[in-house]
């Protein structure tokens, strides 16, 4: 089974459960309540607000710019969408990374103000306490390990993490340190298929690969990207399931073609 039929409500203890049955995990992001809709319709389990929503919605270069008023927006735009599926608020840059402190009035606000029923954050041991003090109170942490788009300007491109040398031990004990910080599952981005299954297999909470191979507990994508409707670039992980770009612009001129030439309105178009 790819993609749950159960109608019941996901939640965190169902995301756990999910590990141990062996079921996959299917998540995607939407930033708007129709892109929701879709998704819950379809039986997605996690509908992620990612804050690539900075680059597939507002155009920036990267996720940086990205600000915690543009994504409590998104996120009670999909809160207004979503019936089944958990809904997993990204936490932009710096509205986590200062101090646990300023971490829970931010994740607070996503919950109490847009209706999130869990946060995503980026990064590793370095937030153990922070992730402590978030699930501590009852906010549900889901984790992200491997390339962190938020430290591109660490990285400096968006390239494979695990292959370089002291990269895989601290994965491992990165992931190790979020389980035991309470997280209640791992996004692995970029990661050698190989070292995400010993993630996998290593950790009670599941994994949910992006460009990290078959082994993980579940697959996340940007909707835009495999919907075809993003298209600045494709990485290699991602699978097109559609060409909605290529629609749209079919669509966008046969109205421009209809118009010019006065074949709309139609008089049944008309009052
Ligand atoms: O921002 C995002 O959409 C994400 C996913 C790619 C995991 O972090």
């Amino acid at each position: 089974m790819s993609v749950s039929k159960s109608r019941k409500k996901v939640t965190v203890p169902g995301i756990l459960a999910m590990k141990s049955r062996g079921e996959k995990i299917v998540s995607l992001t939407a930033y708007d309540h129709l892109m929701a809709q879709s998704l819950d319709e379809a039986g997605i389990d996690i509908i992620l607000v990612g804050d690539s929503a900075g680059m597939v919605i507002a155009g920036f270069e990267s996720t940086l710019p990205v600000t915690m008023e543009m994504m409590l927006y998104h996120v009670a735009a999909v809160r207004r969408g979503t019936k089944r599926a958990l809904l997993v608020a990204d936490m932009p840059f710096l509205s986590y990374q200062t101090g646990w402190q300023e971490a829970v009035k931010n994740a607070g606000r996503f919950l109490q103000e847009s209706g999130a029923e869990a946060i995503k954050l980026e990064g590793g041991s370095a937030l153990a306490e922070t992730i402590s003090r978030l699930t501590g109170l009852g906010i549900p942490v889901m984790g992200h390990l491997g390339l962190t788009p938020q430290s591109i300007n660490k990285f400096g491109s968006y390239r494979l993490v695990g292959i370089q040398k002291g990269e895989e031990k601290t994965l491992l004990e990165d992931a190790r340190q979020l389980e035991e910080a309470g997280a209640f599952c791992i996004v692995l981005e970029k990661v050698p298929a190989d070292l995400a299954g010993e993630i996998t297999s290593r950790i009670k909470i599941p994994t949910i690969g992006i460009g990290a191979g078959m082994n993980c507990d579940g697959q996340v994508l940007v909707s835009h990207d495999m919907l075809g409707l993003f298209e600045k670039f494709q990485p290699k992980f991602v699978r097109r399931y559609a060409e909605i770009a290529a629609q749209m612009r079919t669509a966008f001129k046969q109205f421009s073609k209809d118009v010019k030439s006065g074949q709309f309105p139609a008089a049944d178009e008309s009052y």
